[in-house]
């Protein structure tokens, strides 16, 4: 199955980012034909600093190559690097009912946080819809917030394909919502956008500012504890083997569990689990050119298929 997800560089990928999606498109790559792309197009709603772009496209290559994607596998590749899919987005465009554009939530949720409404972030699922079909994706992994652009890419499709003919596949999204959501250093769902994040690549001392400053509740050592209901559990669980988790929810239950040590093994426990990851992204940062190499091999795999869906737009739309 042709599987394809987006990615936008616009900050530092966290804990609940790892858990909650790359994880899960990660093993997609195992037995299909995956397309990641680094949406920067996208991003372009949101970042306006040029070189922070650049940073943060770079970021997200090595992030991703350090997790696990393999470019055997997996295409990975910059979104700016396939023209064509911004000629298919303006011609997707002229067939997308406006009112299908104003009822995204992301849209409104956007400018009700005072983000300026620009034209790009209006069109922005045009865009989305332009990166998924020309590909042909069957299969559209994407966190919960990005079903409704799933829905609208399928809308436009079926518009197009009734207008001109059957040239789109019809996409299905998957939702990756992972078993629970990660939560945050306050309690709430960990999030760039709360403040309340630990960093994947995050340095060891910063692990530790960041679980210290996580607030417990004056129970005595002694005292059984509910393990369900302690933040500190829920991010270790993630972290440990089983082993582990079994021994510190005793404690938990029978009381002995003292929110000092278990703020030591989780903090231990993270810092082990990312750091293979950390040190590939050390040698990976590194070789520029290796990465360089990644993203052109990428965007030369997408752009036949990219070119391929065009050329039949074209003739079908009569702009041959
Ligand atoms: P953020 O909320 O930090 O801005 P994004 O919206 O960029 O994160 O998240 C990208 C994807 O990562 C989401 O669509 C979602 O699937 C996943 N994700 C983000 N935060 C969490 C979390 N706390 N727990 C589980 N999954 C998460
Ligand atoms: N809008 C997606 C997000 O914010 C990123 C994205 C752009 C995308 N184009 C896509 C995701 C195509 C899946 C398919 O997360």
């Amino acid at each position: 199955m042709r599987i394809l997800s987006g990615i936008q560089p616009s900050g530092k990928l966290h804990v609940g980012n790892y858990f909650g999606a790359i994880k899960q498109y990660l093993k997609l790559q195992e037995e299909n034909e995956a397309f990641y792309f680094i949406a920067d197009y996208h991003a372009l709603t949101s970042v306006k600093d040029a070189d922070k772009l650049r940073k943060y496209v770079e970021d997200v290559a090595l992030d991703y190559l350090a997790l696990g994607l393999d470019p055997e596998k997996a295409a990975l590749f910059r979104q700016s690097d396939i023209p064509e899919v911004q000629e298919l987005a303006w011609i997707l465009s002229t067939i997308t009912p406006m009112g299908l554009l104003e009822r995204c939530h992301s849209y409104k949720d956007k400018i009700s946080q005072g983000i300026t409404p620009s034209h790009g972030l209006f069109a922005y699922p045009v865009l989305m819809a332009a990166d998924i079909l020309i590909y042909k994706s069957e299969m559209v992994p994407v966190g919960k917030d990005q079903k409704q652009h799933v829905e609208v890419t399928r809308d436009i499709a079926q518009k197009f394909n009734n207008t001109y003919g059957e040239i789109f596949v019809i996409p299905n999204e998957h939702i990756v919502d992972s078993t629970a959501v990660v939560p945050g250093l306050d309690g709430k769902k960990m999030s760039k956008t709360y403040n309340n994040i630990i960093e994947i690549f995050a340095e060891k001392e910063d692990i530790q500012k960041a679980v210290m400053s996580i607030v417990t509740d004056s129970k005595p050592v002694k005292e059984p504890k509910d393990p369900e209901k302690c933040i500190l559990f829920t991010l270790y669980k993630l972290f440990a083997v089983e082993k582990d988790i079994k021994y510190v929810e005793s404690l938990y239950r029978d009381g002995g569990l003292s929110y000092k040590d278990m703020k030591g093994w989780l903090i231990e426990a993270a810092s082990h689990y990312f750091f293979p990851f950390k040190l590939k992204r050390k040698e990976l940062a590194e070789d520029k050119q290796y990465i360089k190499e990644v993203l052109e091999a990428g965007a030369e795999k997408a752009r036949k298929a990219a070119s391929q869906t065009i050329k039949e737009v074209r003739l079908a739309v009569g702009i041959d």
